[in-house]
């Protein structure tokens, strides 16, 4: 005869149906798993039944159980509470064969990507990260007033069991709050202290639209891009039925509407946009603006963008067309940025006063910059000087020019290093080439090269007279080829 079989073994063999709760059981589950486990039950003698009651054969997995903890490697313990929440049947099932091989020594099967268990456990866990930033995405709250007070409820309908796992996300983000979400399986609710869950709410729960709603929707409409409409994608990453429950939504057929005729504005109104990756191809779209005034250039470049996020507004040439001598700056800075103004700043200041002590007349010189907007890094509260890059000189560049040809100077005065690659397209040191020069690029025009007067700033206060009295030589001898050149 026969020995008969240990206890263990036998109960192995009997089936065992375990009763996990509706929607996403990861406590049950795990409590199940730890005693299938520790029983050393197979999963082909496990039927997971979903229900709200133990029924005749089941077995309530959230009972406590004495069984010890299972200790799973990392990747098998993160991917179980991304794949429960999954709406597949069998996901647990799928999840009690992956322990089972994984303790039976395939320690390493989780980053066997090519098995078919793996592959469909993945499939889940991307489903149910994908559901769960949908709804992180795109809940709307509205806001309502009862006798407790203020409180925010929105409604969501997800793919996945993701309630639980995705309320911790929202306690975070309005934790001073007091709200409730609503979906088909079930509801969260916060009330500034602990998060409860409770049963599913209805669409018509939801309170009526809120001035919450306006704010979601211009928020959008004033951030929305015509240029990057892109229906596929859009409904790809937000899909038609979240949309009921966005108020912003509401402004999407219309925005789409008008989107090409936005686009073609934004084209016009930003001609070098692409400039800053691409001169030949700014230069192209250029070749279609053909601003026939200074103004009618300056107001191109108004509704340009600017080189950082910040920059007030772009700082326009300032001074009569038809200027003898036209001085080119670098960039606007802080001042000129605040003022809308080229050289009212410190370095513009001690400009003016040279050209005053040279003899040069402001008023009737064209005083203007290579770059029309102030590039500078926040720190904290200062706003900090950033020069300008090659590649964004070259961006407006075509601005400068064509200024340049409107106000038709017949002496260009470059002053510091920005200026002279602007005018020349060749980053020539100032200390080689300082004094009278021909600009080749602009029909061969004369020209002046000297320092920029924030250098003079930067120096030392022993070297500042020296090099003020150097500086205010240069402009003399400016004003003398301007007399010559007007003559
Ligand atoms: N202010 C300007 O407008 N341009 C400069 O180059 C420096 C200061």
């Amino acid at each position: 005869m026969r020995a008969p079989l240990p206890i263990r073994q036998v109960e192995s063999c009997a089936l065992r149906t375990i009763l996990l709760r509706p929607g996403a059981d990861l406590v049950g589950f795990r409590s199940a798993l730890r005693r299938l486990v520790a029983d050393g039950v197979p999963p082909e003698r496990v039927t997971w039944s979903i229900g709200d009651a133990p029924g005749l054969f089941g077995d309530a997995a959230s009972a406590p159980s004495t069984a010890a903890a299972v200790h799973l490697p990392k990747p098998v313990a993160g991917l179980i509470p991304m794949a429960v929440p999954h709406r597949d049947p069998e996901r647990y099932a799928l999840l009690h064969t992956l322990v089972r091989r994984v303790l039976a020594g395939e320690r390493h099967l989780p980053e066997v990507a090519s098995d078919p268990l793996v592959h469909r456990l993945n499939l889940m866990r991307r489903a149910v990260a994908r559901d769960l930033h949908k709804m992180h995405a795109f809940l709307r709250f509205r806001r309502t007033e009862d006798a407790d007070g203020e409180r925010f409820v929105a409604w969501f309908e997800p793919d996945h069991h993701i309630l639980a796992a995705a309320a911790p996300f929202f306690v975070d983000r309005f934790r001073a709050l007091t709200w409730s979400i609503l979906t088909p399986e079930g509801s969260a609710h916060w009330d500034g202290a602990a998060l409860t869950f409770g049963p599913p709410g209805r669409r018509e729960h939801l309170p009526a639209g809120d001035g919450f709603e306006a704010g979601w929707r211009d928020y959008y409409e004033s951030t929305f891009n015509p240029a990057r409409t892109n229906l596929k994608a859009m409904r790809a990453e937000m899909p038609r039925k979240y949309w009921r429950n966005m108020p912003e939504t509401a402004a999407i057929p219309g925005l789409v509407r008008a989107a090409a005729a936005r686009t073609a504005q934004m084209i016009e109104r930003s001609p070098t946009m692409p400039a800053k990756r691409d001169p030949v191809r700014a230069v192209a779209a250029m070749a279609d603006q053909d601003p026939k005034t200074l103004d009618a250039l300056n107001a191109i470049i108004k509704r340009s963008e600017s080189l950082v996020p910040g920059a007030t507004q772009a700082v326009l040439g300032e001074g009569p067309v038809g200027a003898t001598i036209a001085f080119v700056g670098e960039q606007p800075g802080d001042q000129e940025d605040r003022q809308g103004r080229p050289f009212v700043g410190p370095a513009g200041q001690l400009l003016v006063r040279a050209m005053a002590d040279a003899g040069v007349d402001r008023e009737a010189s064209y005083l203007t910059n290579a770059v029309k907007h102030f590039k500078f890094e926040a720190r904290g509260k200062r706003r900090i000087h950033q020069k300008p890059t090659a590649g964004e000189v070259s961006h407006y560049r075509w601005w400068l020019d064509r200024e340049l040809d409107f106000v038709a100077p017949k002496l260009v005065v470059a002053l510091g290093a920005t200026a002279v690659l602007a005018l020349t397209g060749k980053a020539i040191p100032v200390t080689r080439a300082r004094g009278p020069f021909r600009f080749e690029r602009l029909d061969n025009r004369q020209g002046f090269i000297t320092v920029h007067p924030s250098y003079l700033l930067r120096l030392p206060d022993e070297a500042k007279a020296e090099a003020y009295a150097a500086f205010v030589d240069d402009l003399r001898r400016v004003a003398e080829l301007g007399r010559e050149l007007a003559a």
